[in-house]
């Protein structure tokens, strides 16, 4: 996928910062959806950690249609697979192993596979990601390494996730090989279970001008 060749790449400029969600009630999605869109979030990523996942898919999408959500923690071709047919605008991977490839390099939407190292890095990029994720971004390094990676791999962008919050936030997106940070600091999980939805808008919110300048 080439980067810019899909809407998401424009949603990432407008707001390049990624809630990842791990969804336990599919009836709180549609809200959910339409809280984080009125917070200016324009993209999320639900976990495939519980079975509520791949129907909070579907009811995101339709409580909030200009919202691109993905599917993440996907690690096997049947999760692949079960994230398209949920409607899933793109993917997004921990790690990627050597069965899960091939079918990640047919799939039509964008694909942020998970890498933890310039070789993992490098290596993805010859088999045509431009664009990966980088995890877990606070433990491989975080800022410096993403840096230090920068000069030597030009042409390669990365989106950290992982033990990044408020404040490191900005750090990564100011460096030039980061298009967006993933993570689940700016979702108010208790205010989520509480269904108080005026709340989780104000965290996101809150989350998104913080990244202003
Ligand atoms: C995850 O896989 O759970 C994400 O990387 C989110 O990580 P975070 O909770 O540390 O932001």
């Amino acid at each position: 996928m080439t980067i810019d060749a899909h809407p998401i790449f424009a949603a990432l400029k407008a707001c390049p910062i990624v809630p990842v969600l791990t969804l336990y009630d599919e009836n709180h999605a549609a809200s959910l959806a339409a809280a984080l869109w009125d917070a200016g979030i324009t993209t999320a990523e639900i976990t495939l950690r519980t079975p509520q996942a791949l129907p909070s898919i579907g009811a995101m999408k339709a409580a909030a249609p200009e919202l691109c959500v993905g599917a993440g923690t996907i690690l096997s071709v049947d999760d692949l697979n079960a994230a398209l047919e949920a409607g899933s605008d793109f993917i997004v991977t921990p790690a990627v192993s050597s069965k899960l490839l091939p079918a990640l390099k047919a799939v039509s939407v964008p694909v942020f596979p998970g890498v933890a190292t310039p070789s993992e890095a490098l290596e993805l990029y010859d088999h045509g990601f431009e664009c990966v994720k980088f995890f877990p971004a606070e433990s491989n390094g975080g800022v410096p390494a993403l840096k230090s990676m920068a000069s030597p791999l030009p042409k390669i962008k990365f989106m950290p996730t992982g033990g990044i919050n408020g404040d490191s936030a900005p750090h990564y997106l100011a460096l030039p090989n980061v298009i967006a940070v993933g993570g689940s600091w700016m979702v108010d999980q208790q205010a989520v279970n509480a269904q108080n939805w005026a709340s989780v808008k104000a965290t996101a919110l809150r989350a998104r001008e913080s990244l202003q300048p």
